[in-house]
Order: structure tokens, then C-alpha cells, then sequence
């Protein structure tokens, strides 16, 4: 990770120089397209090597030049069902990417908890009236836009309950709920810049991609959950599965780290970042063209 930045610090700087970048406090520029996606972060005092894992990538963040101008995290912030603590810890370690004036962005997962991610960061809460309780809203950016879903089951419970009918249910499934369909109905149709839908769950569970191909803003769809790194399409919808920061790997080839996105004239470059250098996928990227509204 440290020489793949440093290789990388001084083109970048020769190129923040004279490009009117904003910059933190501390004079490092920040580049609005430039765009940093965690996932599945799993912080929690059983499991010291994810937050091992994610003050790396913190200080890696730290110290990329330019900085991105923005990150998401996509669920799953906590280890265990979302803890108080879990999430005060979780601050803690976000802290300098906080006084780096970087914003995080927060998706929720099946592992969080609402009202107490909340209570420990209530600044990230996002809501839509006709949306009550639910974390959905859509972040402006330069260059794409960005749409949070909450696929979060609201009562697993209940939804166990009907095991019988449907015996591969589990309890950390995700959905996408009649309000949020409706509201992406009404609101997305007309949207007038490009825009990457961002939910915890895959689309094969929240089952939006008939609705999301059809509209014209729709970059493509971007998901945690499932611990591994694939490029799929649904439809015509382009999907991405980005990697886990913590050390619960989908299968012994997967990679963990986490993914950097650059808006570029030739679209959408998505770039993995292993925490494992030598991982085959490290440094793979894929490009999006960028689709014509
Ligand atoms: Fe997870």
C-alpha cells in the first residue's frame, strides 16, 4: 500500500498544482472526483484486526495526494448487531479522515443498528418525508451524483416467521420496501445528472434492477454485503459487489481493502485497493463509460 502511494504522490502533485483543488487545513488539496468506498467495515472489540485493518486505510486516505472528496461506507459498520460501542470505536478510528474535512457517507447494514449509529453520529443521518426512519438520500457530487438505499429488513423476525414458505430466507437478508420503490418512481425518472445507487444488500434481493435499468441517470448499481469483489450485470444495469475492509473474506482467493473511484473524460474508473499488495486483483480497474441521460 505504501509504495503503491507514494509512486502515485508525486504525479498527483504536479497535477493538484494550479488545478484550484480545495484544500483541508492542513494544505492538502482534495479532489471532488475522487471518491473512496468502504465496506463492510465490521468494527467491534471481538475483532482488533478490523479495526487494525481499517486505521491502515484511514492513514493510507490521510496520506493520498490528492485526497478524495468524499467517502462512503456500504453497511455493515459493525461486527456484531450495531453496538453503541461498536460505533463509538468506529469514530474514533474515522477521526482524522473527520478533521481532514473529508465527508463520510453512511449506508446502513443488516450487522447496524438506526437509532444507535445515529446516536453515536447523528450528523449522517439522512431521511426522506415519505420515507420515514429510513437512511436514503441522495449525495451531490461533482461529476455523478450518489443514491443511498436502506435495504436494512426492518423486522427480521417477522420475516423468519414465514421460513416455511420461503426456506432459504435468512435473517440478514436485505429488501427494498414499497416506499423507497415508490419514491424512486417519483423521484429518479427525471433526474437530470448521472447518479451510482448505493445499498448494502445485492440487487438480486432488493430486486430494483428492473426499475433502476430503465432509468436513463442510472450508472450502475454498488453494493457491500457479500465480502468479495465482482463486476456483474443485471439487465443492462451494471453492478459492482466492492470488497470488505475487515478480515471476514468471501472465500480464501477474495480480497479484502477497498475501492477508489475517478471521475475521468473516459468515464467511471473504479480501482481496487488490496490490503494484500501482492492479491492478483490489486490495482485492478474497470471502467464504466458514462451513460447519456
Ligand atoms: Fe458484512
Amino acid at each position: 500500500m505504501l509504495r503503491r502511494h507514494f509512486m502515485f504522490l508525486s504525479a498527483s502533485t504536479l497535477l493538484a498544482v494550479g488545478s484550484g483543488l480545495a484544500r483541508g487545513e492542513d494544505g492538502v488539496p482534495a479532489d471532488p472526483r475522487k471518491i473512496i468506498f468502504l465496506a463492510d467495515t465490521h468494527i467491534g472489540a471481538p475483532a482488533p484486526r478490523h479495526s487494525e485493518n481499517l486505521r491502515g486505510i484511514v492513514s493510507e486516505i490521510i496520506s493520498m495526494n490528492p485526497r478524495p472528496g468524499k467517502i462512503f461506507i456500504l453497511g455493515d459498520l459493525a461486527f456484531s448487531y450495531g453496538k453503541t460501542e461498536e460505533y463509538q470505536e468506529l469514530k474514533e478510528i474515522l477521526a482524522p479522515v473527520e478533521k481532514a474535512g473529508i465527508p463520510i457517507f453512511f449506508v446502513v447494514g443488516n450487522h447496524d443498528t438506526r437509532e444507535r449509529m445515529f446516536e453515536v453520529f447523528p450528523e449522517k443521518k439522512l431521511e426522506q418525508a415519505e420515507i420515514p426512519g429510513k437512511q436514503v438520500g441522495i449525495i451531490e457530487s461533482e461529476g455523478v451524483d450518489f443514491l443511498i438505499l436502506d435495504s436494512r429488513l426492518d423486522d427480521p423476525r417477522e420475516y423468519m416467521s414465514q421460513k416455511k414458505q420461503f426456506p432459504h430466507r435468512q435473517p440478514w437478508d436485505g429488501t427494498m420496501e414499497a416506499e423507497s420503490i415508490a419514491w424512486m418512481e417519483k423521484h429518479l425518472p427525471t433526474y437530470p445528472r448521472p447518479l451510482f445507487v448505493l445499498a448494502h444488500h445485492p440487487i438480486s434481493q432488493t430486486k430494483i434492477g428492473g426499475l433502476l435499468e430503465k432509468i436513463p441517470a442510472v450508472q450502475g448499481y454498488l453494493f457491500g454485503h457479500e465480502h468479495k469483489y465482482l463486476r456483474q450485470k443485471s439487465g443492462e444495469l451494471e453492478t459492482f459487489t466492492f470488497p470488505t475492509t475487515s478480515q471476514r473474506i468471501h472465500g480464501k482467493a477474495e480480497p479484502n481493502g477497498f475501492m477508489e473511484l475517478n471521475i475521468c473524460p473516459e468515464g467511471f474508473e473504479f480501482t481496487l485497493c488490496a490490503l494484500n499488495d501482492s492479491h492478483p486483483l490489486d490495482g485492478r480497474k474497470e471502467v464504466l463509460p458514462q451513460k447519456k441521460i
